[in-house]
């Protein structure tokens, strides 16, 4: 991969970057096409990263279908898809890991306290494998790509990190590789995450906008829905992820919700 990237550097040619986890989906594909458009080589990696993932989490029951993920890639116009082996990347002597002090500290990271540290090593060490110019990442994970961007800044990676916006499904589903855990009764309950987001967007532009309100009349709403349990529902700065008490201005709503044994995230801006 890094004579590859070496090759395509020396030809001048710029590099775009999609990671992944794989069992791609049409966000995936949305970031794909993205990357098509930006980059000369545009690279994909599939890689189910277990150090993300705590005990007890999913990272064994995790969809994979690699035979299918290259067909969508190839169709996709992807020029190079890295699938590293788990040995390669985390061998029995690994011991760096990449930390943020603060963001990690909010909104996903208080109940999954290990993840953000997995996925931004990760993410480290794929740029420096990759070395791509451009790279990719979907604002449904929003945390993530604020995580990866700090990252970027802190660490003085040459990268440009590019947001995409979410894809969804015709009802409002976030498109997610965990959606496939859902029986029809469960992915039903789970449109409870969009609508409760549309829901407090329209509080705002009737003029409620105390933050409290919203999150309880949003906590009404999922409560109300089978099998579902709120991880968290917070409205934040878009930037440092620090709660606001008003939507005053633009702030993040971001809410993680189990649907059944799923845990399952969304997000929207909010818009006085
Ligand atoms: P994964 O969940 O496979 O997601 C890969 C990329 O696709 C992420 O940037 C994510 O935000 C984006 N994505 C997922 N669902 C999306 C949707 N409905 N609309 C738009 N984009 C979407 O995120 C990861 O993998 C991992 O944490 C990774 C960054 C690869 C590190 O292991």
């Amino acid at each position: 991969m890094q004579q590859y990237s070496d090759r395509m550097r020396r030809l001048d040619k710029t590099i775009a970057f999609v990671p992944t986890m794989g069992y791609l989906h049409e966000g995936h594909l949305s970031l794909i096409r993205k990357g098509r458009e930006i980059g000369d080589s545009l690279v994909v990696s599939i890689f189910v990263n277990p150090i993300q993932f705590a005990p007890g989490e999913d990272f064994e029951d995790y969809p994979r279908d690699l035979g299918r993920d290259l067909e969508l890639a190839r169709k996709n116009g992807v020029d190079v898809v890295f699938t590293p082996d788990y040995k390669e990347l985390y061998s029995k002597e690994f011991q760096t890991h990449v930390n943020l002090k603060a963001l990690p500290n909010r909104l996903c990271g208080i109940s999954r306290p290990t993840f953000f540290s997995g996925v931004a090593t990760v993410v480290a060490k794929l740029f420096n494998i990759v070395k791509p110019h451009f790279a990719v990442f979907g604002r449904k994970d929003y945390q993530q790509i604020v995580v990866i961007r700090q990252m970027v800044c802190d660490l003085n990676f040459d990268i440009e990190i590019i947001g995409a916006e979410t894809v969804r499904e015709p009802d409002g589903l976030a498109m997610s590789s965990r959606n496939v855990y859902l029986t029809p009764e469960l992915r039903n309950s789970a449109l409870c995450l969009y609508k409760s987001l549309q829901h407090a967007q329209n509080l705002i532009s009737s003029r409620i906008i105390d933050s409290k309100k919203i999150i309880d009349s949003a906590l009404k709403m999922i409560t109300s829905c089978k099998d579902t349990e709120i991880d968290y529902i917070a409205i934040c700065d878009p930037q440092t992820l620090v709660d606001v008490k008003k939507v005053d201005r633009k702030a993040l709503m971001a809410l993680a919700v189990k649907v059944g044994k799923t845990r399952l995230i969304d997000n929207m801006i909010l818009i006085p």
